[in-house]
């Protein structure tokens, strides 16, 4: 049901390198605590950091809002952040915008926590008008809206260790 690779390991790591040049430009003198929304976000997030000169403190948090290919609309707190947020710069590491329902209930999580800035990094967003407005300080790529697998991306947990992104079609 794997329809076509629409990112190669190569697109995706040429993509990196400038979004890392872009962080360590934008955090010059700062110290980052990097935020990552498991478990989707866990490759670009390590493959991002590793590229990193800024230094960078690490945590975690997870959601729940999914349930097959389709946005539950039900997003639940599963995991929070070991670690206090207050006067810090937050950069939140998100694997696919597609309504933007998820990334909205995390900065309004995290943004009552007073950090010092909070930005977002994403590998991907969705072109879709329910998502238009939530901008993305870090993006890596605009798809369109169909379902994608790898590279962190699952369906029902599978598929997350492709190197690659690729297109599901339950038609195939
Ligand atoms: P949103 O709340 O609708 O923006 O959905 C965000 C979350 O849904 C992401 O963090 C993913 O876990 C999941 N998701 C949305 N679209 C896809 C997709 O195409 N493939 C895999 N997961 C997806």
């Amino acid at each position: 049901m794997i329809d076509r690779i629409l990112l190669s390991e190569s697109e995706i790591a040429a993509r990196l390198d400038a979004l890392a040049d872009e962080i360590d430009a934008a955090y010059s003198g700062r110290e980052l605590l990097a935020v990552g929304i498991l478990k989707g976000s866990v490759f670009f997030l390590t493959d991002l950091l590793k590229r990193l000169k800024t230094p960078v403190a690490l945590d975690f948090l997870q959601v729940r809002s999914y349930s097959g290919t389709s946005s539950s609309g039900n997003i639940q707190l599963v995991h929070d952040l070991s670690m206090d947020v207050a006067s810090r710069d937050v950069l939140v590491f998100e694997d696919v915008v597609d309504t933007g329902l998820t990334l909205r209930k995390i900065l309004d999580l995290l943004s009552s926590r007073g950090p010092r800035t909070l930005r977002i990094a994403a590998l991907l967003k969705k072109d879709l008008p329910e998502n238009a407005d939530l901008a993305i300080d870090f993006l890596g790529f605009t798809i369109g809206p169909e379902f994608v697998v790898g590279y962190g991306l699952d369906l029902d947990e599978r598929y997350r260790n492709l190197p690659h992104v690729a297109v599901w079609d339950p038609t195939r």
